[in-house]
């Protein structure tokens, strides 16, 4: 059985190699731009950006697999054949560093980093406190998915109170689950940090706008992990600067990377990252498609399926 991959370059091939040969030593494991490579070999795909057409080449496919969390890179190819399902990146590392991510994005908005990091650069002596602990902070988590449900549950551990929001109701010890649109105002009503991590779909494009935000109890503090899109920055940065909003903590942008002469950069309420918050290694990322190579082989369905009729 042959993988392709498209991921890091002609560089990165005898890396992927190493890995696959430690996570399945019976896959043959051929770069994509090997002049020997019979496309009729190929039955699955390891890619990032796939150049339009080439996928619909390997008649064989069986399981496209992004190499990132996100698939549009690969749904944005008019000729991709529709029969063969996408896996998106996951793992446990995926899921263990993004809950870590999370939990260093709430605890610094909670204790104003961004201020600390401030007065240290401007050697700025500040005594000042804080309104409000973990126990008494409540955070709502947008999205319950593989990687929203495991970080909801590490700040519920953590001491936060708290809930979240998902299409269909989920089921949390500890956390009050609510669903849909009609049960998204009663869930941002009830949040003082908003945690995103929904997907990419038409549902979810700008959902943090000046609407919802006015939403959200005042002093409330925002923390996107999702994808940039989902929040309308202009809003955002209305709200910080009215006052309504006391801080954000941001790692996902539309466009990427950030323009440098972003006024977002230099905003003294915001803390940006550069979408760093769950990077998997190649390792990592060897070992979840190998898995999901195994799983769909014996017939069982892969984890991180993407659904085309949901959009994600
Ligand atoms: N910053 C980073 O480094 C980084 C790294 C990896 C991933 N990400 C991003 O993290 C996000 C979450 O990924 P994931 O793998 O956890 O996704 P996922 O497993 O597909 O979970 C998505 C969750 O969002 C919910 N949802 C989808 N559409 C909704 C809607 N219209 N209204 C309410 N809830 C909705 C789903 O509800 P149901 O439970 O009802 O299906 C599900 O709970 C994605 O945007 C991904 O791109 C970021």
């Amino acid at each position: 059985m042959t993988l392709v991959v498209k991921s890091g370059g002609p560089g990165a091939l005898a890396e992927w190699q190493a890995h696959f040969a430690e996570f399945a030593p019976r896959l043959e494991v051929r770069g994509w731009d090997d002049p020997d490579l019979d496309p009729e070999d190929v039955r699955h795909a390891l890619v990032w950006e796939p150049e339009p057409g080439r996928l619909v080449s390997f008649s064989n496919l069986r399981l496209i697999i992004s190499s990132g969390a996100g698939v549009d890179h690969i749904l944005r190819d008019p000729y991709l054949p529709p029969h063969v399902p996408i896996v998106r990146m996951g793992g446990v590392s995926t899921i263990a560093h993004m809950a870590d991510f999370v939990r260093l994005g709430v605890f610094s908005l909670l204790r104003d980093m961004k201020r600390i990091i401030t007065n240290q650069q401007d050697r700025h002596w500040e005594e000042f406190g804080v309104p409000r602990s973990s126990v008494e902070t409540r955070v709502g988590v947008m999205g319950l998915g593989t990687l929203g449900l495991p970080a909801a549950m590490a700040l519920r551990d953590c001491g936060f109170p708290t809930i979240g929001w998902s299409r269909r109701r989920r089921t949390l010890p500890g956390v009050r689950c609510y669903e849909g649109p009609d049960e998204f105002a009663e869930f941002l009503s009830r949040t003082d940090i908003l945690v995103n991590l929904l997907p990419e779909t038409e549902a979810t494009r700008g959902i943090i706008n000046a609407e919802t935000l006015a939403l959200l109890p005042v002093g409330a503090a925002v923390l996107n992990a999702g994808r940039g899109s989902h929040v309308v920055l202009d809003a955002l940065v209305a709200a910080l600067d009215s006052g309504h909003l006391s801080g954000a903590f941001l790692d996902v942008f539309s466009p990427e990377p950030l323009p440098k002469d972003h006024p977002v950069w230099a905003h003294p309420r915001v803390i940006v990252s550069t979408h760093i918050a769950a990077i998997p290694s190649r390792r990592d990322r060897a070992r979840f498609t190998a898995d999901a190579i195994a799983a769909f082989e014996r017939g069982e369905t892969p984890p991180n399926l993407f659904d085309p009729a949901a959009g994600y």
